[in-house]
């Protein structure tokens, strides 16, 4: 391969087929491989990506430079993606996205061939993580680390079989019950210790992760379960040089919160209180009707709100702040989610006002995008060299994984601007601070 040379970073070529690893062919992951595969026709546009549609400027405003970021950087061509996944159900990428209910019959036909030929592997999977499923395309072992195993052998087969040059991963099966890091989350030796006793405090997300790190994969995890959340799996991460990100892809409610929060706060608006509730039916509605899976999902959607508006700094606006989320399980919306928001704000000498929201959207539509992004820029990461914890890509997150010693950025702007700052550097070009000072010039 060849290396192209930039002020501060090697990054290698983009040439060569990449091949995308999918735990989970369900609505999320099935809405991006086919929009994948319409847009290579030609049949849509990739609305929603940052890759394929967005500009960035390059320098003083009137140099007049903007570039798309694909322009920019060189990614990887959508026709050279290749898809690799697992699931609990035999159904191949046609029939799931057809059960999934989210894109029109008519589109998915017009990429039938290339849709049913994408079949799932047996999935690693126990019940206990994930209660309301059980499927029976699931692997069969003693102990995690050989289910490890048998995942390490797929991805080499899967590549090998395929004659892909690289790999990516990107978690998109359902949300595990809630776990929190433990003694075995700790090291990497402790880790590898407790797949081989079974331990209960590992799920099997995890475990895709685990095997992403050995066969030195980049990984991005969309949920919000731990997976690669832990000390140890960073540790692995450095070691094997391989980028990480997540968690819990930042679509719909939580994305309209991240756009508003940090525009309230701006302007030194208080908020009383913020309640959201949202409608949904799809397979991802009903596994977070399990109260542990929900459970998850809670802590992810909560936490945005504490980080953006910095209670303690500004205790008289968002001290007393009342934040709560719900999700509902109703079916007949399908993956049409309905998010209510009410938001209880005050102003000027404490005058109360309020905010409704009613977002009728589309959650796999919102997500699926975000899963091209990551998918081309985890391989930009890896192919600049880049390991662990990539808090770059926080942008795409509801969670996004951060270092030990510091705290998550959430603020979608500032995400946006880290984002757009570190490709600028990776092309040599001048970070943007948007100072308007001639004499900073
Ligand atoms: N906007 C969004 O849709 C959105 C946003 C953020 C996060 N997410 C998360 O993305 C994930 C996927 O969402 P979805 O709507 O596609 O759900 P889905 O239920 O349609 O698909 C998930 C698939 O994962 C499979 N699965 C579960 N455990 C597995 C395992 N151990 N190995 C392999 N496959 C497994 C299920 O059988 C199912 O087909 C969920 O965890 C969801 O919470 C979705």
């Amino acid at each position: 391969m060849t290396n192209s040379e930039t002020k501060e970073f090697i990054v290698n070529d983009a040439s060569g087929k990449l091949g995308v690893l999918l735990p989970g062919l369900g609505a999320v992951s099935t809405t991006f491989i086919a929009g994948v595969l319409a847009i290579r026709k030609g049949l849509a546009k990739p609305i929603g990506s940052l890759t394929q549609m967005n500009h960035i400027r390059l320098g003083r405003r009137d140099e007049g430079r903007n570039p798309l970021i694909k322009e920019l950087i060189p990614l990887v061509d959508l026709d050279n993606l290749f898809f690799g996944t697992w699931d609990i159900f035999e159904d191949n990428a046609y029939e799931s996205a057809l059960n999934a209910g989210v894109l029109e019959k008519d589109l998915l036909d017009q990429v039938k061939d290339e849709l049913s030929a994408i079949k799932p592997m047996k999935a690693v999977f126990n019940r206990k993580y994930v209660k309301k499923l059980d499927g029976p395309h699931v692997k069969k072992a003693a102990n995690w680390y050989e289910y490890f195993e048998m995942l390490r052998q797929d991805i080499r087969d899967f590549k090998q079989k395929n004659k892909l040059d690289r790999l990516v991963m990107v978690w998109t099966g359902s949300t595990e019950i809630f776990l929190t890091r433990s003694e075995i989350h700790q090291t990497k030796a402790a880790f590898e210790k407790a797949m081989k006793e079974n331990h209960p405090d590992i799920a099997p997300s995890m475990i895709y992760a685990w095997a992403a790190i050995a066969e030195g994969i980049p990984y991005a995890n969309g949920a919000p379960n731990l997976s690669a959340d832990f000390p140890a799996a960073y540790e692995f991460a450095d070691e094997m040089r391989v980028p990480l990100t997540g968690k819990d892809f930042k679509t719909g409610q939580t994305l309209m919160k991240t756009i508003l929060a940090p525009g309230l706060k701006a302007r030194m608006l208080g908020i009383e209180g913020w309640f959201s509730t949202n409608i949904l039916g799809n397979r991802d509605g009903e596994v977070l009707d399990d109260p542990e899976s929900f459970k998850t999902k809670e802590e992810s959607k909560l936490s945005v709100l504490e980080h953006i508006l910095q209670p303690d700094l500004y205790p008289e606006l968002y001290e007393d702040l009342y934040h709560k989320v719900r999700i509902n399980y109703y079916p007949p919306r399908r993956d049409n989610k309905e998010g209510w928001d009410n938001i209880d704000i005050f102003g000027w000498l404490g005058y109360p006002m309020q905010i409704k929201i009613d977002f009728l959207c589309r959650d796999s539509i919102l997500a699926a995008p975000i899963i091209l992004d990551l998918v081309l820029l985890l391989d930009l990461a890896g192919r600049a060299d880049f390991k662990g914890i990539q808090e770059w890509l926080s942008f795409y997150f509801k969670s996004p994984i951060h270092a030990e010693n510091l705290y998550p950025e959430h603020d979608l702007f500032i995400q946006l601007m880290k984002l757009k700052n570190t490709l600028r550097v990776i092309a040599g070009e001048k970070e943007i601070t948007h100072l308007g000072l001639d004499y900073y010039q």
